[in-house]
């Protein structure tokens, strides 16, 4: 039913709204730009805003609305109450630079989710304060959260500004209508809502990804709004058609020129194109021109070259805006009979999929972290890469372009919502410029399936893919029912198969023009460095043999002999290369995390890393030997030694004594028994007759002392960038220990931190953060990370009990710092204020307002403009506001920028300071202290009627 609005009430409101117009004839345009936005001013900058968030872990409830006031109040854009408020009391506030996972920080809990590792998530507030400069004003601004693990509400000056709904997804947020500049300070409140989850494995929480601000010209690239992507046509030429979207904030049409540029990897321009465009008032307009390469280097594997696409938007001459992408020149193609294949040679997709933590960290991944992941999963033989399930951190795809590793894009929620769609078109749009993308998922292990529902559903989905990009196949990972005569595989161009390894033969008949590649296999669960059968109870362990594969996986083996002796089958994508937290199966509580990787969540190698490589290294010799050489207590006893090896036959040598020549078997390669004896088990590999390889294990003296192993010689001083050191407990003789598990401390000196500590064991318990872990098997993980504006040497130092110690040095270098917002912590703002109607004579300075009365005073946020005093000479501005804990108790002074007319300050009903003289001057009034909300009335006098009073600035008190 339509609610009727009485009349009295209707007409009193229109006589205040008349008043109100006549009264401030400026009020309306408060806002509005003082100057006309220059189309010369500077262009684009994108700013990090990464540093000095406030941090609250657990929700803060709303409070309860009472009272009509609050209630109209609450419905209005930019009165956000309680944490969400711009002067909400955020002092006790721990601060945070971001990247930030809270759930890292958690300790394990077995009343908590075993799948999001134990580790209780919640709720948490954020908050971040931030000036922009006056000459800003007129510029698109635009707010950027990488990600928010899990569900969100972002409130920015009060206006609630976004809702998202998953963790995987950026948000861009156009702050330009209420935006705050000069002294007026800009604040982001984020409610971040991880008791939600959308995956079953560790999702970490928080605003765990990198934060921009954005400023543009009012007429700009949007974000992620430039597609160039090469593409060779039937003939052999490559052009890269570029689509730029242009938007604009500006009042008028604009006419504007875009050029694209294509620059090599040597920085030389190769060839440009410019194309015309009219962008029409907050309307999107693409702008299409196409670039003619030829002979461009190619992007593979082994030399993954990049060019750059430089766009450049001309507004009457003059460049306004300009965006840089990267792009790479190869085919890809998918071919039912013989699989994938790269710039015209077949590539056997050699993948893992794999989830984004990592060790100490959780979700929140330096991005040199991610170039450390991608370089193992290289040097495993690993060529390709899922992203299960859901789409990764930018800066991952590209390290990925960089260093040469395929992508299966994949998005998180499966549906064909607007939101699961708009999802899906975002995740296509921010990533189809990067040459590492060979496919775009949009489900994994769906229960429709099989269904027409999962059909239509992908149906929709890929025609979203489609609209965006058309030059990569769309897939799906089905885990059962593709043969159903319906299922979602039709709707997908490349059938993705995960664990069904049984239908690869049926479903290639069926549909002998599908191409086919295993999106997921395997799920064999291994603990590194154990070798003892499966253990269960209080500290239970998998054995690394590769024999334990769940009830829907096979071994590393196995696996790969269904799908490489199978020419139509792609590839693979073994779950997974690294661990992550969750999913301990078979395993539970103390387990806190998976065992399926070929590597353990540090990174340390378990024997399936060194199968794959026997499996995916083809170009050189590979030999390896498991297990360990330290069984005292078996002496004479059969040991299982198993051999992973691409090479023709082994020998075996125990202690300088030959065991026998065995073939090596392409798939299983070589398991035998050799009863233990200590010293040195040594394999030696031949090919052709002749030796190729030598590995060995020997049996170790008893632990010694410590060694740290960085990953580099140097950090970049930035703040960023962040490296792996491997902690190692050796022997005399400088071998790690099998079965070593000290407490090591460190000591850290010099221009940087410890971010990060683990040690790879899924059982252990210890914190991720401080400084001291133990090791598991000899290993574990410092994680370091360099300072800002760093510079100087790093020194990391190692001792336990017992052992020697150890000592590293690394190169902090002095870096360019990264483009940032500065830090503020401001004054405390007072804001919405209200303003009386403008009155002849002096009114009552501590006149209420009722409650139900939303309208005879106009609610006014002091800004850059005063409003004029029709009609007479007097009006009040009012606020309530909660001071912050420390100035309820010790007080403070209200600040009144630039106050025209005389001025009377009442605080709380009792007269506080006054301004005797009309010139516009600033007003400084003391607050005592007192406990919770004040008020506070400003009477101001013009010195005229008709002419300019009031207060021309942001209210703060300090
Ligand atoms: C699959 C699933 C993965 C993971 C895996 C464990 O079915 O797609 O996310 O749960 O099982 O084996």
């Amino acid at each position: 039913m339509k609610q009727m609005i009485r009349p009295t009430r209707l007409l009193s409101s229109l006589i205040s709204l008349i008043l109100l117009v006549c009264a401030f004839p400026v009020l309306a345009q408060d806002s509005a730009p003082t100057t006309a936005p220059s189309a010369a001013a500077t262009g684009r900058e994108r700013l990090s805003l990464d540093r000095g968030w406030l941090f609250h872990e657990g929700d803060i409830p709303f409070p309860v609305i009472i009272g009509h006031q609050q209630s109209y109040n609450n419905a209005k854009a930019g009165t956000s109450w309680g944490a969400a408020a711009p002067g909400f009391d955020d002092s006790s506030w721990k601060q945070v630079d971001l990247p930030h996972d809270w759930a890292v920080e958690q300790p394990f809990d077995q009343n908590a989710n075993i799948s999001q590792g134990y580790r209780d998530r919640g709720m948490g507030w954020y908050r971040k304060y931030f000036r922009l400069d006056p000459a800003d004003h007129g510029k698109h601004l635009e707010i950027q959260l990488d990600g928010i693990a899990t569900h969100c509400t972002i409130w920015v000056n009060g206006v609630l500004a976004a809702r998202n709904w998953c963790g995987y997804t950026s948000v861009y947020i156009d702050i330009t209508p209420f935006a705050r500049f000069g002294s007026d300070v800009n604040v982001i409140a984020v409610q971040v809502d991880a008791v939600s989850q959308e995956g079953w494995w560790y999702e970490g929480a928080g605003l765990y990804r990198h934060t921009w601000l954005v400023k543009n010209n009012p007429v700009y690239i949007e974000t992620d709004g430039v597609y160039a992507n090469p593409v060779r046509n039937a003939g052999g030429q490559w052009t890269i058609p570029v689509e730029a979207t242009l938007a604009s904030s500006d009042e008028t049409s604009a006419n504007v020129e875009v050029e694209s540029t294509l620059i090599d990897p040597s920085g030389k321009e190769v060839v440009s194109g410019k194309t015309q465009a009219t962008v029409d008032p907050l309307k999107e307009s693409v702008a299409k021109l196409t670039l003619a390469v030829t002979s461009p280097e190619l992007w593979s594997l082994e030399k993954p070259t990049l060019y750059s696409v430089r766009t450049v938007v001309k507004r009457d001459g003059a460049d306004v805006d300009e965006v840089t992408t990267h792009c790479g020149f190869r085919t890809i193609s998918f071919d039912p009979d013989k699989g994938f294949f790269l710039n015209d040679q077949h590539v056997e997709l050699d993948g893992t999929c794999n989830h984004q933590d990592m060790a100490g960290v959780g979700v929140a991944v330096p991005d040199s972290i991610w170039d450390f992941r991608v370089r193992k999963l290289k040097e495993m033989g690993c060529n390709a890469f899922r992203c299960s399930h859901n789409p990764p951190a930018k800066e991952f795809l590209d390290a990925c372009d960089r260093l040469g590793l395929l992508v299966m894009d994949e998005n998180r929620d499966f549906g064909s919502s607007p939101e699961n769609l708009k999802q899906l078109d975002w995740m296509v749009c921010r990533d189809r410029n990067h040459p590492s993308i060979i496919l775009w998922s949009v489900f994994n292990e769906e229960p429709s399936q099989g269904t027409e529902m999962g059909y239509e559903m992908v149906r929709r989905m890929a025609a979203v893919v489609k609209s965006r990009d058309t030059t990569r196949p769309v897939t799906a990972a089905q885990s059962n029912s593709d043969l159903n005569p319906v299922n979602a595989s039709q709707a997908a161009d490349v059938a993705g198969f995960n664990y069904v390894y049984y239908d690869f033969d049926a479903y290639h008949k069926k549909y002998p023009n599908k191409p086919i590649f295993s999106s997921e296999d395997t799920s064999t669960v291994m603990t590194r460095d154990e070798y003892a059968s499966i253990r269960r109870g209080a500290n239970p362990v998998l054995d690394s043999y590769d024999d334990t594969a769940l009830p829907w996986g096979l071994t590393h083996r196995n696996a790969w002999k269904e799908i490489s002796s199978r020419p139509f089958v792609a590839g693979t994508m073994v779950w997974t290369g690294f661990d992550y937290r969750g999913e301990p199966q078979p395993l539970s509580w103390p387990s806190a995390g998976s065992s399926f990787g070929c590597m353990d969540l540090c990174g340390f190698p378990k024997a399936a890393y060194w199968i794959h490589q026997a499996e995916w290294i083809t170009d050189r010799p590979i030999l390896h030997l498991v297990p360990h050489w330290n069984w005292a207590g078996s002496e004479g006893k059969p040991i299982k030694v198993f051999v992973a090896a691409n090479v023709e036959k082994v020998e075996l040598i125990l202690n300088g004594k030959s065991l026998g020549t065995n073939s090596v078997d392409k798939y299983q390669m070589l398991t035998t028994s050799v009863n233990y004896e200590p010293g040195k088990l040594e394999a030696v590999g031949y090919n052709g007759g002749k030796e190729v390889a030598r590995f060995a294990v020997e049996t170790t003296g008893a632990p010694a002392g410590l060694q740290l192993v960085p990953d580099r010689t140097s950090l970049a001083g930035d703040g960023y960038d962040a490296q792996p050191v491997a902690v190692q407990v050796v022997d005399a003789q400088g071998r790690v220990v099998p079965g070593a598990n000290q407490l090591v401390k460190f000591e850290l000196t010099g221009p940087g931190g410890i971010i990060g500590l683990n040690n790879g064991d899924p059982n252990c318990h210890e914190p991720e953060k401080g400084n001291q872990h133990s090791v598991f098997h000899g290993l574990a993980q410092v994680i370091l990370q360099s300072a800002f504006a760093g510079q100087g040497k790093l020194t990391l130092r190692a001792t336990a009990d017992g052992l020697a110690p150890a000592e590293i040095t690394i190169d902090v270098t002095s870096a360019p710092a990264r483009p940032s917002v500065p830090v503020a912590y401001p004054a405390f703002p007072i804001r919405n204020w209200r303003l009386s109607p403008v009155t002849t004579n002096a009114p009552d300075p501590n006149q209420q307002i009722g409650d139900s009365d939303m309208n005879t005073w106009a609610s006014v946020q002091p800004g850059r403009r005063l409003p004029t005093f029709n009609g007479g000479s007097f009006a009040i501005y009012r606020a309530q506001f909660t001071p912050r804990a420390g100035m309820q108790k010790s007080g403070g002074t209200i600040h009144f920028p630039n106050v025209t007319g005389k001025a009377q300050v009442w605080l709380d009903g009792k007269l506080a300071g006054e301004k005797t003289d009309a010139a516009r001057n600033n007003l400084t009034v003391p607050l005592p202290p007192a406990d919770g909300e004040r008020i506070v009335n400003v009477l101001i006098e013009a010195s005229a009627p008709g002419t300019p009073a009031g207060i021309a600035g942001a209210v703060t008190i300090e």
